[in-house]
């Protein structure tokens, strides 16, 4: 088994192969003067069983690009197999034709990554389950929730908690993480007037007096948990807390935070966002490289994915 790093998270990369005690790939990627992409693997890889890490995360196109260039180098190497452990999926929340006359995106893909010649797919927290079926491969979704679970039990103290989804898409999500705590669930009815404005229309509930505990798969503009934190106040929540597994944080996203009514903002470093957060004070990242790793050598080893959550 050997591990082989897109350029888009290295830094994970390298944690994920010191949990293996592995060495990464030696491949080169860089770009033409045009700004197309070339990929060499520089090591003898016949035959071996291959786990290619790279999130589609900003820049999402290149990204992408790298990934399947990757594959396609891998596959015309004579790996074994080929498994991309893609711990961001971008392109996702583009799931289905919500107006007519678009793209599903999360659907194009999905076919890419296949046709390139991927045997398997490993991610984390996907936008929506359901991309599971658009792939005719395996694919293990992995979550952060025991992460998060563990770093609520050791840090937060107090004990009148509450889970909540910041919209109806984040139930299922938010309603695990409270199963796990114990503890209760709150839902935010939230709106989109316009792509990437978000709207508070109600909050299902009694937030009064309580520790809130807001989970989501994506922070993007951080619009919707800055909205979210707001209305929870304006109803009496005494502190908001927030779980994110993919910071995206594009734009102002940061600056937003640190201004916001957020107590602490916890994301993974499934995308890495090391210089965006040099200076920021209430924002910390938590690792799933371990998540990754144990992962990796369970299907390595044909032993069950799944009692990792169990
Ligand atoms: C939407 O369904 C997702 O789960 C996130 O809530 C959304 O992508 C967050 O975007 P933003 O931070 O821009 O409001």
């Amino acid at each position: 088994m050997k591990i082989l790093t897109g350029n888009s998270n290295k830094l994970l990369s390298e944690k994920i192969s010191k949990h293996l005690k592995t060495k990464l790939v030696n491949n080169n990627i860089k770009k033409f003067a045009d700004s197309e992409i070339y990929v060499e693997i520089n090591e003898n890889i016949r035959g071996n069983s291959i786990f290619i890490i790279q999130s589609i995360s900003s820049p999402a196109n290149d990204n992408l690009m790298e990934l399947l260039l990757c594959i396609d180098a891998l596959k015309r190497s004579s790996a074994k197999n080929i498994t991309a452990v893609i711990p961001y999926f971008g392109y996702a929340r583009q799931d289905r034709k919500v107006v007519p006359r678009t793209s599903i995106s999360a659907k194009l893909v999905s076919n890419l990554i296949t046709k390139a010649g991927a045997d398997r797919v490993v991610t984390v927290d996907l936008h929506a389950g359901q991309i599971q079926g658009f792939f005719d491969i395996p694919v293990d979704n992995l979550f952060a929730t025991p992460i998060f679970a563990r770093h609520i039990k050791k840090r937060i103290k107090n004990k009148n908690l509450i889970c909540v989804a910041p919209d109806v898409g984040g139930v299922e999500r938010t309603r695990a993480l409270a199963r796990k705590l114990d503890i209760g669930l709150s839902i935010i009815d939230k709106r989109r007037p316009a792509p990437g404005k978000s709207q508070v229309m109600s909050v299902v509930g009694n937030v009064g007096g309580k520790t809130c505990i807001i989970v989501d798969d994506i922070i993007d503009s951080g619009g919707t948990i800055v909205n979210a934190a707001d209305a929870l106040i304006k109803r009496g929540a005494k502190e908001v807390h927030v779980y994110i597994t993919h910071g995206v944080l594009s734009g102002e996203a940061v600056k937003k935070i640190k201004k916001s009514k957020i107590k602490k903002l916890i994301i993974t470093d499934s995308i890495n966002n090391y210089d965006k957060l040099k200076n920021s004070t209430n924002i910390e990242v938590l690792s799933i490289s371990n998540l990754l790793a144990e992962a990796i050598k369970r299907i390595s080893n044909s032993t069950s994915v799944s009692d990792l959550f169990k």
